[in-house]
Order: structure tokens, then C-alpha cells, then sequence
């Protein structure tokens, strides 16, 4: 567990300023003077769509938090939500930070985008909805994102991105060990009822991760944005190797999300 975040503050312009990172960001000037300018406009432009969906994620987070209330969860993870959505504004302001630097001036704000947090309108019950968004957003989003960064920190050389991906890293595994540890908390009733959601939870959390537009080649791999295959890969592996045991773990029946892997939907997906 990390130590808790620097809290984000909002700012008398209504965006969200404080501390972007818990340690300084190397400057990272070398390594950005090194690029050429398609090069440097490409990866500020993946930095400010990361800063928008980092802001997205932080309003999924304050309806987790809500929703963590709501289910009279455990005082600890509801802190941890209510932390969480600081989290992702700040990680907000970091992604918005490197994309400035990228582009050698400061950009921004980052578009709006609009929510995508399914509706689940067909859920027997508020709770049962409330502990949907917690087992998507925790359990599979963040799992998947720890995924992917993790990817791109592999394949990153240059320390300011490097630094960057470990200050978002440490604490999406943070925010996935929410929904992990929400699960552990559930009733066999309510656990019984998550089973049915997760083959449709999971193939609706991959389809968002297949929107991502990665390079084929590695030409920004090491500065951290992974190829395609090897991002696909990723998250493959992830699925098979700690989604699916770990549901299982925690007492779901994860069978038709294992005859759907086997079957090969998820290359097809
Ligand atoms: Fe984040
Ligand atoms: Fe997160």
C-alpha cells in the first residue's frame, strides 16, 4: 500500500491544480529535445487524451464512492474511493503536465469526455447496480489499466516517462485493490448475482480498452507508449492469469467467462 496522496485542490478556475506527482518529475528536456516535432506532437497528443480520460475516471470514482456508501462497505475502502477520485484528478494534471512538455507549451485543458459508466438498467436492485460500478471500475478497469501501464513502463528508456507511468501505476493497483477487497466483503447472495454480470462486465470493460489508438510499431515505446500487440498481449495475460483467478478467488463463478476466453472471443473481440 502507498502512502496517501498529496490531495488535488480545485482552483479558482474551477480545474484541479496541486501536487502532480508525490516525487519531482525529472525535467526530461534531453530526452524530448532528442525528437523530432511529429514525434513530440503525437505523444503530447496521447498525453492530453490520457489527462481527459483521467478526469472521466475521477467522476466514475466519485459515484463509487457514493455507491461504497451507499452499501455501508467497509470505512477503509470508502476512504480509499474518496481518495481515489484526488487520485485521478491529479493524475489528470500530470498527464496534462507531460503533454505540455511534449508539445514545448502548455496545453489544455483537456476535452470534456462524455460519461461512459454503463447504466446496468436491467440490475435487480440500486446495491446490486452500486456493486456493478465497484467490480467494473475497480476490479476490471483498473486491473486492466495496471495492465497496460505496466506495459509501457517495461518498454519506457527515458526517466520522465518512466517517472510518470510509476506515479500512475502505483496507484491504479491501488484502485483495482479496492474492487478486490469489496468483493471479499459480499454476501453469497449478492455474489451469485455478480456471476451473471461478469462475462457481459468484462467484454464491455474490454471493448473501451480496444479503443485505444496504439502505434503498430515501437516507435514510442520507449517513451513509454506500448505497441499495439504488445498492449493486446497485456492485457490478455491479465485477464487469463489474475481477472479470471481472482474472481474465482473471491467465490464468483467465472465459467462462462472461461468457455468465452477458451473459445477464443476475446482475439475476436
Ligand atoms: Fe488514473
Ligand atoms: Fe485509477
Amino acid at each position: 500500500m502507498t502512502s496517501p496522496s498529496p490531495r488535488a485542490r480545485l482552483r479558482s478556475d474551477g480545474r484541479w491544480g496541486g501536487a502532480v506527482t508525490r516525487r519531482a518529475l525529472p525535467d526530461g528536456a534531453d530526452e524530448i529535445g532528442a525528437l523530432g516535432p511529429a514525434t513530440r506532437a503525437r505523444l503530447a497528443r496521447i498525453w492530453l487524451s490520457q489527462a481527459a480520460t483521467e478526469l472521466r475516471v475521477a467522476s466514475s470514482f466519485a459515484v463509487i464512492h457514493r455507491g461504497l456508501v451507499a452499501l455501508d462497505a467497509d470505512a477503509g475502502l470508502v476512504r480509499l474511493a474518496a481518495r481515489a477520485v484526488d487520485d485521478e484528478h491529479r493524475h489528470a494534471t500530470l498527464a496534462e503536465e507531460l503533454a505540455g512538455r511534449y508539445a514545448g507549451r502548455a496545453v489544455g485543458p483537456p476535452p470534456v469526455l462524455p460519461d461512459q459508466r454503463p447504466g446496468h438498467p436491467t440490475a435487480s436492485s440500486p446495491a446490486l447496480r452500486s456493486a456493478l460500478w465497484v467490480v467494473g471500475q475497480c476490479a476490471l478497469n483498473e486491473t486492466f489499466a495496471s495492465a497496460y501501464l505496466s506495459a509501457g513502463y517495461q518498454g519506457a528508456r527515458h526517466p520522465l516517462a518512466r517517472a510518470a507511468l510509476r506515479e500512475l501505476l502505483e496507484d491504479e493497483i491501488d484502485h483495482a485493490r479496492i474492487g478486490w477487497a469489496y468483493l471479499g466483503t459480499t454476501s453469497p447472495a449478492l455474489r451469485r448475482e455478480l456471476s451473471d454480470w461478469l462475462l457481459p462486465l468484462t467484454v464491455c470493460n474490454l471493448r473501451e480498452w480496444r479503443r485505444l489508438e496504439l502505434p503498430e510499431d515501437d516507435a514510442l515505446a520507449a517513451h513509454g507508449v506500448p505497441p499495439l500487440a504488445i498492449a493486446r498481449e497485456a492485457l490478455e495475460e491479465t485477464l487469463r492469469e489474475v481477472l479470471v483467478p481472482g474472481f474465482r478467488r473471491a467465490g464468483l463463478d467465472t465459467r462462462a467467462l472461461e468457455r468465452w476466453i477458451a473459445a477464443g472471443a476475446y482475439d475476436r473481440s
